[in-house]
């Protein structure tokens, strides 16, 4: 095979070597090895010997350019240009050769790296929701379609927060079936989600209307067993603007009890007694597993319990900044375990946080 670049140098040369001798053909010769031996090279390495071996300083043409010195000025001139020419000629060669053997190594890479897209790919195992979490996210969804807003608050709380401004200043009895568990004298894990109404009520200034829910953890010093744990999670709810009164109340724990648990289920609200509501109820639902005939579920009453509500205290909303004279509220609050616990037929609390991938898994929604 005559490589192409012979042809470039060679009419070029045609004269000169005529007459110029041995020396001439000697780069000819070099040149035309070379470039033979650059295309017929099969990779990387021995191209690069090649280029060291031609272009080096110890190579045929740098050998053949030491008889320059016995060489005539003009004779001179004319040899260093062709031995130039030869120099680019075999240069050109290696680079054209390089770009050729890189491409080929690419397309092989590429052949051998070829991926089946057909063959079946690996499982990677995902967790799923917690189901206290799945429970949360639908009493938000189902609040947040009624306009309220989802608000937060510390769990590590002040006395002030989670109890005073709830009208249960320090020795009060009701303060009892609350213990939990204290920092310091005026620093404690929070026992309810109530507390964060009176950090919203503050933030609004004495200007309704406020609409909120508030999921979150709470804390108490009571014994674990199969429906109570020590540390919990609650879902508060209030709602405070002009002309509030107990019937709207009543109306939203009944919207929340028929997306919930059906569309059959009704609300009853108990008298009760809590410091921060004024009236106070207990509410319950008609029982979803009876349709509220009476089963063990409901322990024969037809009703199960959900949580404490109530219209706000006139204290409290004058303690928060409202005016009671303008203003009036209702709050409800709920234990989202419960609710759960309901929904999914659960008998005992210790599930939730027993960390059991068996329980778990029974709550993948991708299944
Ligand atoms: C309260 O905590 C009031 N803050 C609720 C309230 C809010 C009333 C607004 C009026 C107005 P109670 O102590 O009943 O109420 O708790 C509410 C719910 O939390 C209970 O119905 C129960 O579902 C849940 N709960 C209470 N203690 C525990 C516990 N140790 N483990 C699991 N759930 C609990």
């Amino acid at each position: 095979m005559v490589p192409r670049y012979v042809n470039i140098i060679v009419p070029f040369w045609s004269d000169f070597l005529f007459y110029k001798g041995d020396i001439m053909n000697e780069l000819l010769e070099i040149q035309k090895v070379a470039l033979e031996k650059i295309a017929d090279c099969a990779n990387l390495k021995d191209l690069n010997d090649l280029r060291v071996n031609y272009l080096g300083k110890k190579g045929p043409i740098q050998d053949a350019m030491k008889a320059m010195k016995n060489m005539e000025k003009a004779e001179r001139a004319e040899f260093g240009k062709v031995s130039n020419q030869v120099k680019q000629a075999i240069q050109k060669a290696i680079d054209d050769k390089k770009v050729e053997l890189e491409e080929k190594a690419v397309e092989e890479k590429l052949a051998s790296e070829t991926i089946d897209v057909t063959l079946p790919s690996f499982t990677v195992p995902q967790g799923t929701m917690h189901p206290l979490y799945i429970i949360q996210e639908e009493i938000e969804d189902l609040f947040m379609g009624m306009g309220y807003e989802v608000a937060e608050g510390p769990e590590v709380e002040t006395d002030h927060y989670n109890f005073e401004l709830l009208n249960l200043p320090k020795g009060h009895p009701a303060r009892d079936a609350q213990d939990t568990f204290y920092i310091d004298d005026s620093l404690l894990l929070r026992s309810q989600t109530s507390p964060v109404q009176a950090h919203v009520m503050q933030a609004h200034e004495g200007k309704g209307p406020i609409k909120i829910i508030c999921p979150g953890k709470t804390y108490r010093r009571d014994d674990d067993d199969a429906t109570h744990s020590h540390q919990f999670k609650q879902c508060e709810g209030l709602v405070v603007d002009k002309n509030i009164t107990l019937a709207d109340l009543k109306g939203t724990l009944e919207v929340f009890a028929k997306r919930m648990f059906g569309e059959k289920r009704e609300v009853r609200l108990r008298q009760s007694y809590f410091p921060f509501t004024e009236p106070s109820v207990e509410y319950d639902i008609s029982c979803h597993v009876c349709g509220g005939k009476g089963c063990n579920i409901c322990k024969g009453t037809g009703w199960i319990e959900i949580g404490g509500a109530g219209m706000v205290n006139p204290k409290v909303l004058d303690m928060c900044g409202f005016d009671s004279k303008e203003y009036t509220g209702f709050a409800f609050g709920l234990g989202i375990e419960r609710v759960a616990m309901l929904k999914y037929g659960i008998d005992n609390i210790r599930y939730f946080y027993n960390d059991d991938l068996k329980f778990l898994k029974q709550f993948d929604r991708k299944d």
